[in-house]
């Protein structure tokens, strides 16, 4: 009888997604058992004893670690870990809260006061605040530069840098990053390096086979995939994580198992549902570059995208969101949100249900209109993160609120809702 599979199974990534690295359990239930406890008995002081001294002989199948406490273990969330470890080619995970958990997790257990962090612009708006607001209470300088400038992130450098942090793509304008030029540059100074790859997923990019340190990912988005669940990952040789792992064990910023379980089923479908949103958002993307309502595009499967080549040359394929701006003003853009039947107004992306975010009034209204020009964030900017519904009823229905806000401008614009 097969037992639990190899550590680091040669497959595809649709067979991973569904088998990989799978501890034992001592059910042999086919689906990962939902352990939903807080804690662990022992039944006598010698076991608990054994446990201190030598766990390893506690463990409840192969592969499946003996815990104490839900706040430093659980089955079920180290099922998700492997399962996700292997997806990534990784040799660890670690499954936090929620992305957030997992950016701030990384980068207060990297970080101490007097380093310095450089940061690429266009990074998601929390990771962004957290790194420019937060950290510097704590005493670590950050600097911000801009996507693929390398002479501007050199020129950052100084003797104190430790982490270089970035995403990609990146949101909402899906900027690719020259990975190999990124990781020489770390590598030349000695700086260690966490990428953001949530838009990505494992599918797209495998930053750690480019040499990159820690992968962190919004599970949230693709990886659960069902908009019905929050969870985080960071992934990275088993050594680098240890802190990590401590320190979770301290902010408590764990995922609980439940969502452990949630995860692991989402996870099965991972590369149908990716390629499905992908193949959909490449024909969605060319149809509205070619429509005349739309003002711009950014996708980077199109030519046109400012990181076309580097995305070529990066990523295995282009991902499920595109993001344009409408030939108008905000109210273009809420007509169109307006109109559309299929998409739902919401932030997040990367589920089943395709979602649509007019970016200014969504994410970005509490900026003045300044800072939402200098994050080249226009009234018009739509951000649609694209599900598996039927790639054709998608279209015919971005056709039709299309034809809305083109008939809106042809009776001339209203007033702006909010400041312009
Ligand atoms: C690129 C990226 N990283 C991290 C996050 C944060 O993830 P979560 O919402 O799971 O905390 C997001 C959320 O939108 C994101 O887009």
């Amino acid at each position: 009888m097969p037992g639990p599979t190899p550590a680091a199974p040669a497959w595809n990534d649709a067979t991973t997604a569904v088998h990989g690295r799978r501890g034992d359990n001592p059910y042999a239930a086919v689906a990962e058992p939902l352990v939903a406890t807080a804690t662990y008995y022992f039944r006598d002081s010698q076991e608990l004893r054994t446990f201190r001294t030598a766990p390893e002989a506690l463990a409840p199948a192969p592969g499946v670690a003996r815990q104490e406490y839900g706040r430093y273990g659980n089955p079920t969330v180290q099922a998700a870990e492997a399962r996700l470890a292997a997806l990534e080619g990784a040799e660890d995970a670690l499954l936090t809260a929620s992305g957030m958990a997992a950016v701030t997790l990384t980068l207060l257990a990297l970080l101490r006061q007097g380093d310095h962090l450089i940061i690429t612009d266009d990074a998601y708006r929390r990771t962004r605040q957290w790194a420019q607001e937060w950290l510097p209470r704590w005493g670590v300088a950050v600097s911000v530069v801009p996507l693929n400038d390398f002479a501007a992130l050199e020129r950052a450098i100084t003797p104190r840098t430790r982490v270089l942090f970035s995403e990609t793509p990146t949101n909402p304008f899906l900027r690719v990053l020259d990975l190999p030029r990124w990781v020489e540059l770390a590598r030349a100074y000695g700086l260690t390096t966490v990428l953001d790859t949530t838009f990505a997923t494992p599918l797209h990019l495998r930053p750690l086979a480019w040499g990159v340190d820690y992968v962190v990912h919004s599970a949230t988005k693709y990886l659960a995939g069902h908009h019905d669940l929050l969870a985080g990952a960071v992934l990275g040789r088993r050594d680098a994580l240890e802190p990590l792992r401590a320190l979770q064990g301290t902010l408590g910023a764990i995922a609980a198992p439940q969502v452990a379980h949630q995860l692991l089923r989402g996870l099965k479908t991972l590369p149908l549902r990716v390629r499905q949103q992908t193949a959909t958002a490449a024909r969605v993307a060319r149809f509205l570059e070619g429509h005349p309502a739309v003002e711009r595009v950014w996708y980077p499967g199109l030519p046109s995208h400012p990181d076309h080549g580097v995305a070529r040359r990066v990523l295995r394929d282009f991902g499920g969101v595109v993001t344009f701006t409408l030939r108008g003003d905000l109210e273009a853009a809420l007509t169109f949100v307006d109109a559309l039947r299929i998409p739902l107004m919401a932030p997040s992306l990367g589920g089943v249900e395709t979602l649509v975010s007019p970016v200014a009034l969504m994410s970005f209204d509490a900026y003045t209109p300044e800072e939402r020009a200098a994050l080249g964030i226009r009234d018009s900017l739509i951000r649609l993160a694209v599900g598996i519904e039927d790639a054709d009823d998608l279209l015919a229905d971005l056709e039709q609120a299309l034809a809305r806000v083109a008939a809106r401008v042809r009776v001339g614009a209203r007033q702006p809702l909010v400041s312009a």
